[in-house]
């Protein structure tokens, strides 16, 4: 992966930069980097690419799109198709932040909050905070150990998504809501996708 950033996010990454060397609490960063958002979920050139974007095949779990990675903050840009009714198991993304914004396609997003006192590892009963539609330009803020899952409707989706460091290396929790069981899996893997 090239250090410099693809021109279609190079604007946003010069912003995300400054962002990062502002003295921010966690929270406020990263609503802005929500409020910055909209700038790619926008943008034409972003949406003529996304026609390329390759796609997971049959049976295969939705693939992070490594768009770039930065080498002095680790914060990563991803691309996400999700075809017809594909969706996520229940789960946290551990101490990582995110900010996940819906460019095509509608999708169901539901979070929920932990009912029970959370002194078992490995049991957790779970409420339903919010259980919404949201549509193109939707943007959402995962904190770390929010727990969620996201569908796809009738179309497929795709998002763009920023996390403060690449997925897959590390122990994200899966929530099963009827048995209550909490297992650890690493989280999504990242696929390098060159945007030029
Ligand atoms: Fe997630």
């Amino acid at each position: 992966m090239k250090a410099s950033a693809p021109i279609l996010l190079r604007e946003f990454v010069e912003q995300l930069h400054t962002l990062f060397t502002e003295h921010l609490r966690d929270d406020e960063r990263w609503e802005r980097i929500a409020a910055l958002l909209p700038s790619l979920l926008n943008s034409p050139d972003l949406h003529a690419s996304a026609k390329a974007w390759p796609e997971h095949a049959a049976g295969e779990r939705p693939r992070n799109l490594l768009f770039y990675e930065d080498p002095v903050y680790r914060f990563v840009i991803n691309g996400l198709i999700k075809k017809p009714h594909e969706g996520t198991p229940v789960h946290d993304h551990a101490h990582t932040w995110t900010v996940s914004g819906l460019m095509e396609g509608e999708e169901r997003v539901v979070l929920y909050r932990r009912a029970d006192d959370g002194s078992q590892p490995d049991f957790a009963r779970l409420e339903t905070l919010e259980d919404r539609r949201v549509g193109p330009g939707h943007v959402d803020v995962i904190a770390p150990y929010v727990i969620h899952e996201e569908h796809a409707g009738d179309r497929r989706t795709v998002s763009i998504i920023v996390r403060s460091e690449r997925t897959g290396s590390f122990p994200q929790n899966m929530f099963h809501v009827i048995s209550g069981k909490v297992t650890q899996a690493p989280g999504a893997g990242q696929f390098p996708y060159n945007l030029e």
